[in-house]
């Protein structure tokens, strides 16, 4: 890495190790050594508001091509240590539990605002005036409803397809039924986006529980409008309870962002790729459906569901110290002290229990697995702490959302956040460094496979046999009916008699 001594002192240089067998870099970057960002040929990428500092892969790679010849990449299959992006959306400090969107925490929107403008305020970057978020909400209502022919596609569904896949899938149809690809008018996709997804959750469900789909109101609210859409039979007059709305407004507000969590790195990814807005969704909501990620609330309350009762809590716990379970609600890439988000849960727990007056068994295992949980050497020691889908799988429970819709009530808040960062790559790509954002996302791999060898054809007689494991097939009782009908027809009447 070539940089003027002033800037970059301690430089990263190579050292080859002991056994010779392989080259270890080691970089050093002092911050307070750094009076400008760019040294000859190795930027450093630095944060306003935390220490880190980050330098370019591909600077690193020059670096140690120029030194040695020798192509170093980093091996990272997790993402435990690489930057993709830089962002100025969320902010997020594990190691103290603070959390804010676009600088304000997490804590005071939880509190003080709604929904859609806390998508507004992701999304756009700033706070809206009362006129704007006005006409905001009136764009995104505007565009909640569908078309006739998403609706037929969406009936085309097994009454008991899973919400996620309708959802999933009917979010891409989406793009067949628009001129989707147009991303120059990225704002217009924004309002469809956010308007069309919770007709398509609502519909889901209704398709779920054999009822006829609710028109969206454009004179609801947006979590008010959803909550209608799922619930009004027939009533005229019928309106979501607001102690609900608010609930749920305030849920939504903490799932809203995250930073690069999976599904919103997936997001980039396939936004790199140039790909329409609502399949790229589609793509992000199938990231987030993974029980690891968006699929957690759902698997807490299973988890909950199977334990049963308090005194099951000791052997569950002591399966999942001796690794063979997860304890699901438990534990976070980022938190490790706790999850801010888990905190403002916690406290629409007890609301909506009182509120509801539920005297469900199945929150007490819940508050007892926590209790015991927090006080165990096994989590102490591995700082795992309650995360989001812990409390908010117990308020989808106590608020009647059948399990399996619960990641669909994480995936529709989450779209402003995939939006904000869909539209803050394309702003910087067309504003601020388009050297930077135009590469596809492509990252590398160590191929550990077979050395060259020759094709051996089938019938030479020289293929050595395939000794990995035996080919299985896992029989259903379709493929058991098949296998008597090839029988021929004498012995298909043997059988049956
Ligand atoms: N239950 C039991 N052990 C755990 C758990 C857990 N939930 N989470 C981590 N560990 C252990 C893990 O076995 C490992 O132990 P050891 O050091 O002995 O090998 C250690 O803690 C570190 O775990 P890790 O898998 O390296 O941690 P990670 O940062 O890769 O995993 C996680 C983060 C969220 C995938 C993981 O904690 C987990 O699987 N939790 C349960 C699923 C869950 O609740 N997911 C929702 C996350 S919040 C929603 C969101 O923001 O996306």
């Amino acid at each position: 890495m070539s940089s003027t001594d002033d800037t970059v002192p301690d430089r990263s240089f190579l050292k080859k190790n002991e056994d010779s067998s392989s080259l270890s870099v080691r970089a050093w970057v002092r911050r307070d050594a750094l009076p400008c960002k760019r040294s000859h040929s190795c930027e450093v990428l630095t944060s306003p508001t935390d220490s880190s500092v980050a330098l370019r892969a591909k600077d690193l790679v020059h670096a140690v091509q120029s030194g040695t010849g020798v192509r170093t990449l980093c091996y990272d299959s997790g993402y435990l240590n690489t930057i993709m992006a830089k962002s100025s959306i969320t902010f997020i400090d594990g190691e103290r539990g603070v959390m804010r969107y676009r600088g304000i925490p997490i804590e005071q929107l939880a509190e003080q605002s709604s929904f859609l403008e806390t998508a507004f305020l992701l999304i756009f970057g700033d706070l809206p005036s009362q006129t704007q978020l006005e006409q905001f909400s009136k764009l995104v209502a505007d565009h909640s409803f569908l078309h006739t022919d998403i609706c037929d596609y969406m009936r085309s569904f097994r009454y008991d397809a899973h919400p996620m896949g309708i959802f999933i899938s009917s979010m891409a149809a989406l793009a067949t039924t628009i001129s989707a690809g147009d991303l120059q008018h990225l704002d217009k996709h924004i309002y469809r986006i956010l308007g069309q997804a919770s007709t398509l959750a609502a519909n889901a469900y209704r398709h779920r529980i054999g009822r006829a789909f609710n028109e969206p109101r454009s004179d609801l609210g947006y979590t008010e409008n959803f909550l209608y859409m799922l619930d009004r039979l027939s009533e005229d007059d019928y309106r979501p309870h607001p102690a609900i709305v608010r609930a749920l407004d305030v849920l939504w507000i903490v799932h809203a962002d995250h930073e690069l969590n999976c599904s919103t790195a997936c997001m980039r990814h396939l936004m790199s790729a140039r790909v329409d807005p609502y399949t790229a969704i589609g793509g992000a909501a199938s990231a987030l459906f993974g029980p690891s990620h968006g699929g957690a609330a759902e698997a807490v309350v299973r988890q909950l569901e199977r334990i049963q009762t308090v005194d099951k809590i000791e052997p569950f716990l002591d399966r999942v110290k001796a690794k063979e379970e997860r304890l699901f609600g438990f534990g976070h890439r980022v938190y490790k002290s706790f999850d801010p988000r888990a905190r403002i849960l916690k406290e629409q727990v007890e609301k909506i229990l009182e509120l509801i007056g539920v005297e469900e068994p199945l929150f007490l295992v819940a508050k007892e697995l926590e209790r015991r949980a927090l006080q165990d050497q096994y989590f102490r020691s591995r700082r795992l702490y309650p995360n989001v889908d812990f409390y908010s799988g117990v308020i989808y429970r106590a608020l009647g959302f059948p399990t399996d819709f619960y990641p669909l009530l994480f995936a529709i808040p989450r779209i402003a956040g995939w939006l904000a960062h869909c539209r803050e790559a394309q702003l910087a790509e067309r504003e601020l460094d388009l050297r930077e954002h135009t590469h596809v996302i492509r990252p590398a791999q160590v191929y550990v496979g077979a050395a060259p060898r020759p094709f051996v054809p089938l019938h030479s007689g020289n293929r050595p046999p395939y000794q990995e494991r035996d080919i299985e097939c896992y029989r259903t009782r379709l493929s058991t009916r098949r296998r008597l009908g090839l029988l021929s027809g004498a012995r298909l009447e043997e059988r049956i008699e």
